[in-house]
């Protein structure tokens, strides 16, 4: 069954067009690479899949709920985001929170559990995915890859339909990078639906069903991973993978691990009123 449909969509910015003419559809628990130049539309589409990017034009349908361009509704639009969620390049955690409070802070804020109940499901993700310890430590404590799975068990603790990843690992130090894509991997395992711009081409291969090449702000080709994603074929794809599996990875700097953002909401202490 698919879960999203995008049709003839199309987003402009001033005179400029972005993506254009895009159709396609993410089946219920397929993962998907997005993959192209830098400046080619990817960052715009994936948020076009949430609507944090409005369409200028076409439709975007999400778990039965179609946002048309023309007439743009509030409530679908919400209604659209409950059922995904973003991970973002630089992890965007609250930076007052614990990463225990993070991970809590999406079933708290949408009224999804009390706070008993909110901490003991945050801490079982937590812990699934090995970060128990570091529970109680706020984000300028935690390493990148740390933050980055904190941001990771944030975004599924409220078990959305699809979570949507801008290169994740693309701020990490490249020895943190496997505990990241591991990760990843293993919401895979879970079929979770996923859509992940990456340019890990080897990761993507291994699991990914889906790729998209995306160019000039045009879907150039789709269709299963490891044939979009070859290095054996001809032509510009090939070449653009290619130079994937050559790059040098070099040392990001050190970045600040959480965004500057305040929660619009204070997490209550059990008991307190
Ligand atoms: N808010 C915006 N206003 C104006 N132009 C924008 C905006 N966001 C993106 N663009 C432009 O849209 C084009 C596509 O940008 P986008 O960030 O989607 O590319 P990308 O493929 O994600 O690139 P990268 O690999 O560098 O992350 C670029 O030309 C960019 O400058
Ligand atoms: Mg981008």
């Amino acid at each position: 069954m698919s879960l999203i449909q995008i049709s003839n969509l199309a987003v402009q910015f001033s005179q400029h067009k972005v993506l254009k003419n895009i159709d396609l559809t993410f089946e219920e628990g397929s993962v998907t690479a997005i993959v192209g130049p830098s400046g080619s539309g990817k960052t715009t589409l994936l948020r076009t899949l949430n609507l944090l990017q409005s369409p200028s034009e076409g439709t975007v349908t999400v778990a039965g709920i179609t946002v048309d361009a023309k007439h743009i509704s509030k409530a679908d639009v919400h209604k659209i985001r409950s059922q995904s969620t973003m991970v973002f390049q630089q992890f965007n955690l609250f930076k007052n929170l614990t990463a225990l409070e993070n991970v809590m802070s999406p079933l708290i804020y949408n009224k999804l559990a009390g706070f008993d109940e909110a901490k003991a499901i945050a801490l079982k993700v937590l812990s699934d995915f090995g970060l128990e310890s570091i529970a109680d430590q706020y984000p300028v404590t935690l390493s990148g890859g740390q933050s980055q799975r904190v941001s990771i068990a944030r975004a599924i603790v409220a078990k959305p339909k699809v979570v949507l990843f801008d290169e994740p690992t693309s701020a990490l130090d490249p020895e943190m990078v496997s505990d990241v894509l591991t990760t990843i991997a293993q919401l895979a395992q879970q079929h979770i639906t996923m859509v992940i711009v990456t340019h890990e081409i080897e990761f993507a291969r291994q699991i990914a069903n889906n790729a998209i090449f995306v160019e000039n702000g045009e879907v150039i080709a789709q269709g299963p991973a490891n044939k979009i994603l070859s290095t054996k074929g001809t032509g510009r794809i090939a070449d653009f993978v290619n130079s994937l599996e050559n790059r040098v990875i070099s040392t990001p700097q050190q970045t600040n691990t959480s965004e500057v953002v305040t929660p619009r909401f204070r997490l209550l202490q059990s008991g307190a009123n």
